[in-house]
């Protein structure tokens, strides 16, 4: 059988989580390790895409042949991705990127009062990245934008109604409340939805619990099989 092949394509991955600093000293995050997103460009470089990771904040090697390029923030992330979106084909939002940031981070540390047991954060909403990436390439029809979604219940309505709130290409749908699956294993089980190109109703691949390896060569070879009907039509 012949191995799918990815030679040619520029290929942008967002991994790992975003930090939003609360002052200089303390930020909200979330649980995202980067596995997934790290796996996606370890084997798109070995189906000979060239690769660029953004990268939040993670504990893991760059894969071979892969660019990385490190960022912290969601609005960090968020230029990075518009950059590199640019003359793309395919863009894959792995990234749990924080929905919400701190409005005005404090720039000391804040310290602890005697008077008042409460402290109040004020969180402002983030730009939306990859919808950002999909409302841009509607024109051109490229890159092919490819989101996750992760889902503690209903992952099937949720992930759908992310499919189309945020116009992407495709997503892949994770039940993130499983122990061993998701978030820090390296493990995942997911759904992946799509539609068509001719407005056929939503298809699907289901992706049972495999590694995170394994899931992304899977994923690619989905994505692969979109954009050359893509080509065809
Ligand atoms: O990193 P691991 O430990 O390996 O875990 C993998 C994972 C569980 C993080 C991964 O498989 C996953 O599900 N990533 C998406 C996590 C997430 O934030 O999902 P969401 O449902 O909140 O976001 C939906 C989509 O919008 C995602 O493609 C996300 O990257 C994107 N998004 C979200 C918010 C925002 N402000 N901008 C975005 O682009």
């Amino acid at each position: 059988t012949s191995r799918a092949d990815a030679s040619g394509l520029k290929v942008v991955i967002t991994a790992g989580p975003t930090r939003e600093p609360i002052d200089p000293v303390r930020y909200l995050s979330n649980h995202s390790s980067g596995k997934m997103g790290y796996a996606l460009a370890e084997a798109a470089a070995r189906l000979g895409a060239e690769v660029t990771l953004i990268s939040g904040p993670v504990n893991l090697p760059t894969p071979v042949g892969v660019t990385r390029i490190d960022v912290t923030s969601a609005l960090d992330m968020f230029e990075a991705a518009n950059h590199q979106a640019e003359n793309s084909d395919v863009f894959i939002g792995c990234a749990a990127v924080a929905d919400y940031r701190v409005a005005k981070a404090a720039e000391h540390k804040i310290k602890k009062t005697s008077d008042r047991d409460d402290l109040t954060l004020t969180l402002v909403k983030n730009p939306d990245i990859i919808a950002e990436i999909a409302a841009r390439a509607r024109s051109t029809g490229y890159p092919l934008v490819v989101g996750f979604a992760a889902e503690t219940r209903d992952v099937e309505t949720y992930a759908n109604d992310k499919l189309t709130r945020k116009g992407l290409d495709m997503i892949v749908a994770n039940d993130v409340s499983q122990d061993g699956l998701g978030f820090g294993s390296d493990h995942n089980a997911a759904l992946l939805l799509w539609r068509d190109t001719s407005g056929h109703p939503t298809q699907r691949r289901e992706l049972p619990t495999q590694t995170k390896s394994e899931m992304a060569v899977a994923i690619l070879d989905t994505i692969l099989e979109r954009l050359a009907e893509r080509q065809d039509t």
